[in-house]
């Protein structure tokens, strides 16, 4: 960038076809001419800084002195138009308090930011009406111009174009080692969008399905061809496109170039200059403009060379001498892997609504569940005549490719450069974006960021599902690793043997954690997480544990034996000692264990019988613990009518809970139990494992599904697919879980449900 000679601004620019393809005739009633301010009359509105730790917004009514003539009303982040710009400092957490107003709903979302499902401003989170919520925000990615805006419902559109939005600066102070300018005197936000005005002042706004809302005055910073006074030197402008619907395209005037650094994600991987540069809705670039050895008196203009005209002077007005040419050097621009998935999603078009994947706006409809970690590539084929700017909420991408409907390549665009989180798709083309979906599980919506194609009704959501295994080396491990990730605290933790599945069934149900044993010595694993957390007590079920190792645990903590002559009788004698009193128990047969691993969700005593008659023991501590009603785990060959018929015949409620083979039985006590976001998983076969991860369920509120060796049955995908499953954890290595049905679970969540 070499000297900057001044130019007025002269230009009638007009409107080129073909960024408003999709706008066809619009029949407004355009803004008098007369009620705006003169070109360059008025400074340029910087709105209040707010920094960290913590950010009040209201949602309020306010007027706004845009016009020469009548105020305007609007509806803003604590009556600013635009909104307060927030501060925030990579690395540093801030929170934001939002107050919803007195009129409606509210959901404050910050685009481009990476953040928890629950802080993002998911249309389903609403802050209602005159209540108020705290968003967090780690700040932990790369330093970008970033921006806040309402996401209502399909009224964000409306919501957005009477105020509601603001800047957010994601600063980093190491920036300045780059040569880039920090510092609110040389490092300007630009929040350009486009209004138009009735004669009375009040913002015009007639967007709806398949009606983009257009103005006809393009704002800066809430204010008309405004004029920004500096000193001669660099100066950095934060370019925003949060205009509902309009596309810009920005240079100078006077066709010199300008120096850009950032985009959508951040910094570029080095300086480029640009003649002009589009940026559509929710897009944003951060430009150098070179005023070193600048003359006071010079002046640049930068305008919409798309149609919206002028947008703002900047005049240097102080010229302090010096001024070196700027030595900008930028670090280069991390990667991606290869994708370990490609996927394809529609943009389509019905009527005058637009869809995503086939549909439009569902709540309870994703996409795309993708794995916690994966890179993935997404497809966006543009299957409608109109140009669509696609936002995904969560990741930053980086555009991979362009091409005709076809297949035919096309150029990547200049703005596809560097970490995005908005695309142009333009009509008829796919574009490819890759992006890593790490950090965290959840829903998020991605969508078209033409507001009215939004809220009408292009936008859906994904899924982002943490799949992980928990494992030792062997069940003893396995089990220890359960416990070990556990929530504190653990009062009670029953240990059982390895080999012996009846006892730690048996115990597990009523236990807050379940450890195996093996051999004769207390196996280090056990040992080692009874150290860290000494439970309040331990209680050893069943005969097979030795002594040694009952004395080794009492070393540790208080600890027990209850066992009786047989695992049936044990079963009775665990649930009378731990229960004492239950009008509910289950009902389990001492053979058919798989059936029963789920029962320990319930929380319940379970009980042990021989399969075709009702085992004395089993009936005895029925009547002692003062059952009324009994839950029958599995169907009649884990548990025979004729058992059920003598729980009947001694006065008892029997509810018998079953599938049609050991999985499906697992989903319904997992139906029973109630659904939740985590998902254990566990083999249908090798039991122990099953039994902790029975355990883990019950105390985080989870589920528990069964898997076979070979994949995932029907029943299992039911529940995956009902219990919003953000996170699945796999109990047991590779022998009791095979990397087979871990793939099957894997892609289980990756296929939509339907
Ligand atoms: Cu600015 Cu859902 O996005
Ligand atoms: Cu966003
Ligand atoms: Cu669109």
């Amino acid at each position: 960038m070499g000297a900057t000679p001044t130019a007025q601004a002269t230009s009638t620019l007009t409107r080129p076809a073909a960024l408003w393809c999709e706008l066809g005739d619009w029949q407004g009633t355009p803004t008098d001419p007369a009620l705006r301010p003169p070109p360059f009359s008025r400074p340029l509105p910087r709105p209040e800084v707010r920094s960290g730790p913590s950010v009040e917004l209201q949602v309020l009514r306010a007027q706004a002195q845009i016009l020469d003539g009548p105020a305007t009303p609007v509806l803003a982040y604590d009556g600013q138009f635009p909104g307060p710009t927030i501060h925030a400092r990579v690395g540093q957490e801030l929170s934001l308090r939002l107050h919803a107003g007195e009129e409606e709903d509210a959901v404050l979302h910050l685009h481009g930011a990476h953040v928890p499902a629950v802080h993002d401003g998911h249309v389903n989170d609403v802050v209602p009406v005159g209540g108020s919520r705290t968003y967090t925000y780690a700040n932990s990615q790369p330093a970008a111009t970033l921006w806040y805006h309402d996401h209502l419902l399909m009224r964000t559109g409306p919501r957005v174009y009477s105020g509601l939005s603001g800047a957010y600066l994601l600063l980093d102070p190491g920036e300045v080692d780059l040569g880039l300018p920090v510092g609110d005197e040389r490092d300007v936000e630009l929040l350009i969008t486009d209004r138009t005005f009735a004669d009375d002042g009040s913002l015009v706004y007639d967007g709806g399905p398949g009606r983009p809302a257009v103005g006809d005055v393009v704002l800066v910073n809430g204010a008309d061809r405004p004029r920004l006074d500096v000193a001669a030197g660099l100066v950095r402008l934060r370019l925003a496109n949060v205009c509902n619907a309009r596309g810009l395209r920005v240079g100078r005037a006077d066709g010199m170039p300008l120096m850009q650094v950032a985009t959508d994600g951040g910094l570029l991987g080095a300086p480029v200059d640009r003649a002009s540069i589009e940026l559509w809705p929710a897009e944003r670039a951060e430009v150098l403009l070179d005023l070193s050895g600048a003359d006071v008196g010079t002046r640049v203009v930068l305008a919409d060379t798309a149609g919206g005209g002028n947008l703002l002077a900047i005049d240097v007005v102080d010229a302090p001498g010096g001024g070196a040419a700027p030595d900008v050097r930028l670090p280069p621009l991390a990667d991606l892997p290869p994708p370990e998935v490609v996927r394809t999603i529609t943009l389509d078009a019905d009527g005058p609504r637009f869809l995503l994947a086939g549909h439009g706006f569902d709540p309870d409809v994703r996409d795309v569940y993708a794995r916690l970690g994966a890179v993935e590539r997404w497809q966006l084929v543009n299957t409608t005549s109109s140009s669509h700017p696609m936002h995904l909420h969560l990741v930053s991408f980086l555009v991979r490719s362009r091409s005709t409907s076809s297949g035919g390549p096309l150029a990547l665009r200049p703005e596809d450069e560097g970490w995005k989180d908005t695309v142009l798709v333009r009509p008829f083309e796919t574009v490819a974006v890759d992006a890593r979906f790490a950090d965290h599980e959840g829903d998020f919506m991605y969508h078209c960021h033409v507001l009215e194609h939004e809220d009408h009704d292009m936008m859906s959501q994904f899924r982002v599902v943490d799949l992980a295994r928990v494992a030792g080396r062997t069940r003893v491990e396995t089990a220890a690793a359960i416990v070990a990730g556990l929530p504190d605290p653990v009062g009670l933790v029953v240990v059982a043997d390895g080999e012996d599945w009846r006892s730690a069934l048996a115990g597990a149900a009523l236990a807050d954690a379940l450890l195996l044993v093996s051999g004769t010595t207390l196996d280090p694993t056990v040992r080692d997480e009874l150290v860290r957390r000494p439970p309040a007590q331990v209680v050893v079920v069943g005969d097979a544990v030795t002594e040694e190792v009952v004395d080794a645990l009492a070393q540790l903590a208080p600890t027990r034996r209850v066992a009786a002559a047989d695992p049936v009788a044990t079963a009775a004698a665990v649930a009378l000692d731990l229960a004492g009193q239950a009008s509910t128990a289950v009902l389990a047969t001492d053979r058919v264990f798989a059936d029963a691993l789920a029962a320990g969700l319930l929380g319940l005593p379970v009980l042990l019988t021989d399969p075709e008659v009702l085992s004395d023991a089993a009936a005895d501590a029925l009547q002692q613990l003062g059952v009324t009603q009994v839950v029958v785990a599995g169907g009649t060959a884990a548990v025979s009518p004729a058992v059920e018929a003598s729980l009947v015949d001694a006065g008892l409620a029997v509810i018998r809970v079953a599938g049609a083979d050991r999985t499906a039985t697992a989903a319904a006590f997992t139906r029973r139990a109630g659904l939740d976001p985590t998902v254990w998983a566990a083999s249908a076969d090798r039991f122990p494992d099953a039994l902790g991860a029975a355990v883990a369920a019950r105390r985080t509120g989870g589920t528990l599904v069964l898997v076979g060796d070979s994949g995932v049955s029907s029943a299992t995908a039911g529940v995956l697919i009902d219990a919003a499953t953000r996170r699945i954890r796999i109990a047991g290595g590779e022998a009791a879980v095979t990397l087979v049905a871990e793939a099957a679970l894997a892609a289980h969540i990756q296929l939509p449900p339907g």
